[in-house]
């Protein structure tokens, strides 16, 4: 694995490949990796010849009380991590070389309707970071293909109006979440939590599950059950944020009729903010 923290580099090796007709594939990541970001470079390699990874921990997606400074940052795990999945380049691009040094910075504005919900009302500005670095990794990277978790389901939507509304010419993938043996969706700030915590987190996941099965079935109308989900998780101990069903497409309320559906939850332990999702259908 040739590991480049410069774009030129990144640009000449990539450009190398692309003359020898190889498919670019592209994981995006701030790294601390798990074997849900390492499912995601599988499943790039499944799509394309090369595969490409990023680590840059994005000062602009972190709001000014969030864990920037305390990010976890494990760089020679990752790299080991990442050549044992035979990725075969990794970016870790500086501060500087993603924003210069000093003066404010060309920023991607996500549309209100899509950021002035869910994550994005305790979050102000963060879908506007990601949506800056992610374009500012696409145009240094160049892939043809990228893949994201779903476990970010919002994140997902928003880079998927980034590529459509930019005319990014790359296909983006959404990988299912990857979670511990007790239904916890893996995350890098799941190693924040406490022993008692961390005991706590996989409510989170069942608790969805029962709602989409409440709902599923019928047996209790949609806010009802939105209520009793958010009463069992307060009981269990979480500060929850939102409990919210959305429609899968554009994470628009649903109306009569739409049918592929996905259950959202944020909440905190203590002072970690955790967050799942649950897509479903009704028949
Ligand atoms: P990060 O949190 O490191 O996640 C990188 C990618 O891994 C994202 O696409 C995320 O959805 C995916 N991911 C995280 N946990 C996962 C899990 N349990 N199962 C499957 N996929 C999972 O998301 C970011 O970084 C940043 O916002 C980034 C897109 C890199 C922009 O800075």
């Amino acid at each position: 694995m040739l590991t480049v923290s410069s774009v030129e580099a990144l640009r000449d090796q990539v450009a190398q490949w692309k003359q020898q007709d190889n498919i670019i594939g592209f994981v995006p990541t701030m790294g601390n990796l798990h074997a849900g970001h390492l499912a995601l470079i599988d499943r790039a390699k499944q799509a394309a010849d090369k595969v490409v990874a990023s680590i840059f921990v994005n000062p602009t997606q972190f709001g000014p009380n969030e864990d920037f400074d305390s990010y976890p940052r494990t760089m020679d795990a990752d790299s080991e991590a990442l050549v044992q999945h035979e990725t075969d380049l990794l970016f870790t691009p500086s501060v500087e070389t993603m924003y210069g040094t000093g003066g404010q910075t060309m920023m991607v504005h996500v549309p209100d309707e899509l950021n002035d919900m869910l994550c994005g009302v305790s979050r102000p500005g963060h879908f506007n970071g990601v949506a800056t670095v992610v374009s500012k990794l696409f145009n240094q990277v160049q892939p043809d293909i990228a893949v994201f978790g779903q476990k970010d389901f919002q994140q997902l939507a928003v880079i998927r109006q980034l590529v459509k509304d930019l005319a990014f010419p790359i296909e983006i993938i959404g990988h299912e979440t990857m979670r511990e043996a007790d239904g916890l969706a893996m995350s890098s700030r799941n190693n924040y939590l406490a022993e008692q915590e961390r005991q706590l987190a996989p409510h989170l996941q069942k608790a969805l599950l029962e709602l989409t099965e409440q709902i599923k079935t019928g047996r209790q109308k949609t806010e009802t059950a939105i209520k009793n989900t958010l009463k069992q998780l307060e009981e269990n101990g979480f500060d929850v944020e939102y409990v919210e069903i959305r429609r899968q497409s554009d994470l628009k309320t649903p109306e009569l009729g739409d049918n592929s559906l996905v259950a959202l939850v944020a909440a905190k332990l203590g002072r970690t903010r955790l967050i799942d999702n649950c897509l479903f259908e009704l028949e």
